[in-house]
């Protein structure tokens, strides 16, 4: 992250996506992603799995249309959603990121594997 400049200090007619690294941000964020240990959170992607798929595997009616405002780049947010909404619609002010996530859905090269997360959340639901 070296050498960036903070939200603050960013021209406001730069485009947002000039100033953040997606890769790096999956990196920094998300590498090692059920084993990430953060000083203030502790290992946090399990418990924060477990609770969208609480939410998600309840009775209520969440309709078929789901808008994820903020997705960044990644996915994980979505794996418990996608089993009960039909149409999922990402949204984020950086570009790049929904790019990101246009690869990963098309299967694109070198793309972040969020393969661990699905796999736990399949366990979860008693299909893995
Ligand atoms: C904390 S990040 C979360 C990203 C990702 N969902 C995650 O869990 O790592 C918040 C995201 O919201 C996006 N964002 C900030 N302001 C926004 C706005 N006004 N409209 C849409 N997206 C916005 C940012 O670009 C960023 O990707």
């Amino acid at each position: 992250m070296e050498g960036r400049m903070s939200f603050e200090d960013q021209e406001k007619d730069q485009p947002f996506d000039d100033h953040f690294s997606v890769q790096e941000y999956l990196d920094y964020f998300y590498s090692d992603v059920m084993t990430k240990y953060d000083e203030d959170e502790g290992v946090s992607m399990p418990w924060i799995l477990d609770q969208f798929h609480r939410t998600f595997a309840g009775e209520r009616d969440f309709g078929n249309r789901l808008l994820d405002v903020g997705s960044g780049p990644t996915v994980y947010q979505l794996i418990s959603a996608s089993r009960v909404c039909s149409e999922i619609v990402c949204s984020d002010i950086h570009q790049g990121a929904l790019a990101e996530i246009k690869r990963w859905k098309n299967g694109g090269e070198n793309v972040f594997d969020w393969s661990t997360a699905v796999k736990y959340v399949s366990e979860l639901e008693g299909t893995g």
